[in-house]
């Protein structure tokens, strides 16, 4: 079995790469404030480096981000799409809808606080809230809609987190297909939030999943059998099941890059 040791020399790649791209991240006050302990928890300046060049490769419209935690993805994700927003004419003319999923009620709290403050650093001025009985519409800019969910549905029914997914997803837009995801949602629902992807991407579009290195245990057991932990096992096998689909389906074609937490991007043929 490998030791932990042998990640040393990758650990140090990785850190060269993060504290070049740190400097310019907009958005460090996010990420430093997260509660817990949990700043961990965050994608690497890097990864959203790469979350951030891709969507403006690929110019997305409908968007869903699975697991805000704090908003530190979800800023990337919106400042990336408004690089690529209709202020720009000759590059996308539709306006961007973009739900993201958090679960827990005091980090959804958190990521409204902050998605707040950003949008009044961005506009000096507060959202433009419309609200129905369930969720809220955030206009952080007049090209982008942002919803926020506190997911409660998908707690209770985790194990058919694709159904509820599919719910909330056909209220927005309806039987239109969506152009991407990004799932860093809970690590033993990613099959579930594959099913969803199965069904509602359209083809060309884009998956983005964090963690599908599992932070180095995938490609430090060769079988689930070897894990003593439990809690880990479950989440090796649920991600292992997740990376063997995307690799070997004949609709995606992925690739995991190797990040320290492991970054996936597959795209819908
Ligand atoms: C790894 S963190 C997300 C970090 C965030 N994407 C970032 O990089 O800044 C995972 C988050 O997913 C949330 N979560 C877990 N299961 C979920 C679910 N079924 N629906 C929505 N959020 C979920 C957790 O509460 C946690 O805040």
């Amino acid at each position: 079995m490998t030791k932990l040791n042998d990640f040393i020399p990758e650990r140090k790649k990785q850190n060269y790469i993060d504290n070049l791209y740190s400097l310019f991240d907009q958005y460090q006050s996010i990420r430093k404030s997260s509660p817990d302990h949990l700043e961990h928890i965050q994608i690497s300046y890097s990864e959203s480096r790469i979350i951030s060049v891709l969507i403006q490769l690929h110019k997305p419209n409908k968007i869903i981000e699975i697991g805000s935690f704090i908003g530190y993805s979800t800023a990337h994700i919106i400042q990336a799409l408004e690089c690529v927003s209709p202020s720009d004419n000759s590059i996308k003319t539709d306006k961007s809808i973009f739900i993201t999923f958090e679960k827990n009620k005091k980090y959804y709290s958190i990521l409204r606080k902050n998605m707040l403050d950003l949008s009044l650093k961005k506009n000096n001025q507060n959202f433009n809230e419309k609200s129905d009985k369930n969720q809220k519409t955030n206009i952080i800019n007049e090209n982008i809609d942002i919803i926020n969910f506190s997911h409660l549905d998908l707690i209770t029914v985790n194990d058919n987190a694709d159904i509820c997914l599919d719910n909330i997803k056909n209220r927005f837009f309806e039987k239109e297909k969506i152009d991407m995801i990004f799932i860093d949602g809970s690590k033993n629902s990613y099959p579930e939030y594959l099913k969803f992807a199965n069904k509602n991407l359209r083809k060309g579009g884009l998956i983005i999943s964090d963690n599908t290195l599992l932070f180095n245990s995938m490609n430090n057991y060769s079988n689930s059998d070897e894990i003593l932990d439990k809690k880990l096992k479950k989440m090796w096998i649920n991600i292992n099941s997740f990376n063997q689909e995307l690799a070997h389906s004949e609709l995606y074609y992925s690739i995991i890059i190797p990040t320290f937490h492991g970054m996936s991007i597959a795209i819908k043929v």
